[in-house]
């Protein structure tokens, strides 16, 4: 059948014949809709909230253009906007303009990161790219590391390959050790390793919401005593609800002292080691077996991307390898599916390598610092009076009235924050220790001080 003879209607994938014009056509349709949304957020606010919103599902015959057009629109006007300057609840920043088109560009080629031969190019770049970032925190030359689909799947990778480098694979009574504070990703990784709540040991944090050294080194003594073996040590780099940072200098040597791996969670102050900026509590990382590194959380590469860095890939070569028996390999290149716990996987580094490459180290700077300026300008402004604040060296601060029961805490921070959405102001609302808290998270770059100084008086009033 000759091309003219194809109905347009039966044009479902890509010519190879460079004959692509119904494909660009709908490229720029598409990307002047995304852009259109944009520049909404101003109008219709960080959370548009549509109880009539109806998703259409698949009928016998395909739909029409302009169909699917209007329900992208629909999908887009019915969804939270990262780039409104009021998205302040999460860790979702804007998307980096780059990280955009990396994305495009990733679901074009539709390589697949499981073997060399499914993604050449990207397989040398991810390689590269993880060696970059492991030299740039400190790793020598023997490590690497793998893309994942988020910080939860970073630290699975990181955990089972610990698991497996002590020799407990299979150790029903392993223990992993936490912070109190730590993210609940480590409960789905303790289940998902088979084991289960009672082999996640959480120890205590001070009053800066960080590991307490000295119910760490208790809870360690109690484990030699009880003959409990240990897998793994996780220290936080930035906690999801205060953004504190474990003391990870005195935890990496009691895990030296111990022969322990230490993984660092670094998922959300993890990228602050590419860069120069201070922050107190933020060194060794490099005494760590493992890393994990989530720029999707604060300089906006679109999601999902993670990283886990480790100090040694043949750590994950022998946890991952089973000879992936239907695909060829090539001498010297690790097929990447081998290295990790996800087989298929789309090339997301592209976004992330574009992303980097486009922002460079100052740009990379610029973003991390504005987010900290705004924190600070938050810290400074907000009534000290009124409420108890609680921070790190992050860009998270939450807080909650002074004097305000627990038991009303519930209530409270849910009027506020329909109250703030009702404003254009998001923020979320964290279960910690007991009571409800609200928190704000500094990490959107369209949010200025002005905005900052509109929500100080909503939240004052
Ligand atoms: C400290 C920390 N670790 C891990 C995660 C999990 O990351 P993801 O949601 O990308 O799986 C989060 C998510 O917010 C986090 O705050």
């Amino acid at each position: 059948m000759t091309e003219d003879l194809i109905n347009k209607k039966d044009i479902y994938f890509p010519s190879y014949l460079g004959t692509n014009d119904n494909l660009i056509t709908l490229l720029n349709r598409a990307t002047q809709i995304l852009c259109d949304w944009f520049s909404k957020a101003e109008k219709f606010g960080p959370l548009p909230l549509d109880e009539n919103f109806k998703c259409l599902m698949p009928h016998e015959e395909g739909n029409s253009e302009e169909d699917l057009f209007s329900e992208i629109e629909s999908l887009l006007n019915n969804s939270f906007n990262p780039v409104h300057p009021g998205s302040l609840a999460h860790l979702d920043p804007p998307p980096l303009i780059f990280s955009i088109l990396g994305d495009l560009i990733a679901a074009g080629l539709n390589n697949n990161l499981l073997a060399y031969e499914l993604s050449p190019s990207v397989t040398l770049l991810e390689e590269s790219l993880c060696k970059w970032f492991a030299k740039k925190i400190g790793f020598n030359d023997l490590s690497g590391g793998i893309a994942a689909s988020g910080g939860t799947l970073s630290n699975l990778n990181a955990l089972i390959a610990a698991r497996n480098n002590a020799g407990l694979a299979t150790n029903p009574n392993s223990l992993l050790l936490v912070s109190e504070d730590a993210h609940s990703s480590f409960v789905k990784c303790i289940r998902v390793m088979g084991l289960d709540t009672t082999n996640l040991v959480r120890i205590k944090t001070d009053n800066q919401g960080r590991m307490d050294i000295k119910d760490l080194r208790k809870s360690l003594d109690k484990c030699t005593v009880e003959n409990k073996k240990i897998f793994a040590i996780v220290a936080t780099l930035g906690t999801t609800v205060r953004g504190a940072i474990d003391p990870i200098k005195e935890i990496s040597e009691i895990c030296k002292e111990r022969n322990i791996w230490l993984h660092i969670d670094g998922s959300i102050g993890g990228i602050f080691a590419v860069t120069s900026i201070p922050i107190k509590g933020l060194n060794n990382i490099n005494q760590a077996n493992s890393i994990t590194i989530n720029p999707q959380k604060i300089i906006g590469i679109t999601k999902t991307s993670s990283l886990l860095l480790v100090s040694n890939m043949s750590t994950l070569e022998n946890t991952f390898n089973t000879g992936l028996p239907y695909i060829s390999s090539k001498e010297n290149i690790i097929n990447r599916g081998e290295i990790g716990i996800q087989g298929s996987r789309p090339a997301e580094v592209i976004k992330l390598w574009l992303g980097f490459r486009f922002l460079g180290l100052n740009g990379i700077e610029n973003i991390l610092k504005s987010s900290i300026k705004r924190k600070d300008f938050f810290i400074k402004n907000i009534s000290k009076n009124k409420f108890d604040i609680y921070s790190g060296p992050l860009h998270i601060v939450s807080f909650i009235p002074k004097k305000l029961e627990p038991e009303d805490s519930d209530t409270w921070t849910q009027t506020k924050v329909n109250e703030l959405i009702n404003n254009n102001f998001m923020l979320s609302r964290p279960k910690f220790k007991g009571r409800y808290f609200l928190r704000v998270v500094m990490g959107n770059y369209n949010t200025k001080e002005s905005h900052i100084e509109e929500l100080l008086r909503l939240l004052d009033a």
